[in-house]
């Protein structure tokens, strides 16, 4: 378990455990095992941040499923720059499936508000989205958020995929903004 981490100027200190968040994979793999057997779903994850929540919870799924990638940037440092770019597209095929899009935290809302409506439009059999964190409180686009693992305050984490300004993404746990 390490301690605090340094980023630059900026000093981060452990909030959510390893185990912690471990315990809430599973538990979401669970739930997704319920809801989607013999539905052959098909996960959306949404990198860079998603990609560690996304392999914990694909390892735990004990159901068929099938997993593709995009990329989707709207960040730059602890702010959100409000402007999404598709940096990969995707390579699947959705109409008629079952999607369930993975993303590593909610925010604004501005990163899914701007992709849904594209996945909408190939006419998805179901869309949900699982979350691995979600921070209500910056909210300024209203999405559908169906699976929610954390729910936290309005306070920069990084750690476990989130990264700042590209770094701090390779740890087991998460880490929150020192307060000053
Ligand atoms: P929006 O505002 O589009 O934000 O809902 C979603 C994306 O913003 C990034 N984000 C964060 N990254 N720590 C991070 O490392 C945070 O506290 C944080 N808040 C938002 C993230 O990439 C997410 O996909
Ligand atoms: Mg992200």
């Amino acid at each position: 378990m390490q301690t605090t981490l340094k980023l630059q100027d900026k000093e981060f200190v452990p909030y959510i455990s390893e185990k912690e968040i471990t315990e809430k994979i599973k538990l979401l793999a669970e739930q997704l095992k319920k809801d989607y057997e013999g539905k052959r779903p098909l996960f959306i994850a949404i990198l860079n941040g998603s990609f560690m929540f996304a392999a914990a919870l694909f390892k735990e799924l004990e159901i068929e499923a099938e997993i593709s990638f995009i990329k989707l940037a709207s960040y730059k440092g602890t702010r959100s720059t409000g402007h999404v770019i598709t940096a990969i597209g995707l390579d699947a095929d959705v109409t008629n499936r079952h999607v369930i899009i993975l993303e590593d935290i909610i925010d604004t809302g501005k990163t899914l508000y701007t992709f849904l409506p594209q996945l909408y439009n190939q006419h998805p059999a179901s869309l949900k989205v699982a979350v691995l964190l979600d921070k209500p409180e910056p909210r300024k686009f209203d999405v559908p958020v169906d699976y929610v693992c954390f729910t936290i305050p309005n306070k920069f984490v990084l750690g476990f995929g989130l990264d700042f300004d590209g770094f701090g993404r390779n740890t087991k746990e998460i880490f929150q903004l020192k307060e000053e």
